[in-house]
């Protein structure tokens, strides 16, 4: 039987599956499930900084009743009670999360200034969770904006949270950057443990009956995997981080890719969304049988075996790679 435990961060996890974010996540039963089909950790949905900071302006504006203070600025935002959890009702999620299951438990902080609501990254130490995910989610649109002003911006805020807690800290962010190997270096450096490759932006939509942009949600396929897998590749053993993926694992190939290309975890939500969370444990089946069929005997001999620096042909992941696919299919083979 191979032995598929992985060291992601410090924790030492049971295999590499791991559940990312969404609503699934928000349901006790669901994370209890999740454990019982053989999930070595998961992570829950996202609190998100607008949630902390609206809900802090509906105090404040209780507070001063009748003032339009904020009033502009929040129409663009769910209503508080929109959200499924407030962030008190979140730390005790964490809380009854680590009762009912011995996996870890991973809380997900989403946003992107530095502010007051760092502060629960420290609240979500104290509630149980066994490490910090960042999510930071921004979308550049003031062409005055500059490379060097955004990365400070990501800096400051992981700084910030790496200082309220003693726990492992992820940093999950897009692909979106002139030179992604220098920022993930920047981000380690400013204390980030792992790097969580890569958020997908969600496309806004145009609804043409209605004139109005409306948002997009496309479930993955095994095909987002292969800029993860990219980037995991390029940069596994330069930099003093452990990777995960996020974005396209849909099957135990899935995993075994993402493994050789040097992430500590293969992280999963669509294809639970599409299957349900019984896939799990078709998915750790299929990875036995595929690590006892190939001769693997554990997941730790594979990581990192199909990086930039181990393969044969490095250039395989720049431009000489892009030229020959280029090339290899205007000549129709
Ligand atoms: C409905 C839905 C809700 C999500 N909510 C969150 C969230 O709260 N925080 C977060 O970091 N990612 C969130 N994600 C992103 C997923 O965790 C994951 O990173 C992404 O879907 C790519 O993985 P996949 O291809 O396995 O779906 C959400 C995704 C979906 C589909």
């Amino acid at each position: 039987m191979p032995e598929l435990r992985t060291n992601y961060m410090g924790l030492i996890l049971r295999n590499p599956l791991v559940v990312s974010p969404s609503p699934l996540c928000d349901n006790l039963d669901n994370i209890k499930k999740m454990e019982e089909y053989g999930a070595s950790a998961v992570v829950l949905h996202s609190l998100f900084e607008e949630q902390i900071t609206l809900l802090s302006h509906e105090l404040d504006s209780n507070l001063t009743q009748g003032s339009e203070s904020f009033a502009e600025a929040i129409t663009y935002f769910p209503e508080v009670g929109d959200f499924r959890m407030g962030p008190e009702s979140y730390l005790e999620h964490i809380n009854k999360a680590k009762n009912t299951v011995s996996i870890p438990v991973i809380g997900s902080l989403n946003g992107i200034s530095k502010g007051g609501w760092v502060e629960y990254a420290k609240k979500m130490e104290e509630a149980g969770a066994d490490a910090v995910e960042l999510n930071i989610y921004f979308i550049p649109s003031d062409p005055n904006m500059t490379d060097e002003y955004l990365t400070n911006v990501y800096i400051e805020l992981i700084k910030a949270v790496r200082a309220e807690i003693k726990i492992p800290l992820a940093v999950k962010i897009g692909p979106y950057f002139t030179s992604l190997p220098y920022v993930a270096k920047k981000f380690a450096d400013a204390g980030a443990d792992a790097l969580v490759f890569f958020n997908r932006f969600y496309q806004p939509d145009f609804d043409l009956d209605r004139l109005e942009v409306t948002p997009h949600i496309n479930l993955s396929t095994s095909s987002t995997l292969l800029l993860r897998l990219r980037w995991v590749a390029i940069l596994y053993g330069r930099l003093p981080v452990d990777f995960a993926i996020t974005g396209g694992v849909h099957t135990a190939k899935d995993v075994v890719k993402s493994m050789m290309a040097g992430a500590k975890v293969a992280m999963m939500t669509s294809a639970l969304l599409k299957y349900g969370l019984p896939h799990l444990s078709t998915v750790l089946k299929q990875l036995t049988q595929w690590m006892e069929e190939h001769e693997y005997e554990s997941i730790e001999i594979m990581q990192g075996s199909m990086s930039q620096k181990s393969v044969t042909e490095p250039s395989a992941f720049e431009r000489a790679n892009y030229m020959h696919a280029l090339t290899k299919y205007i000549a129709g083979s």
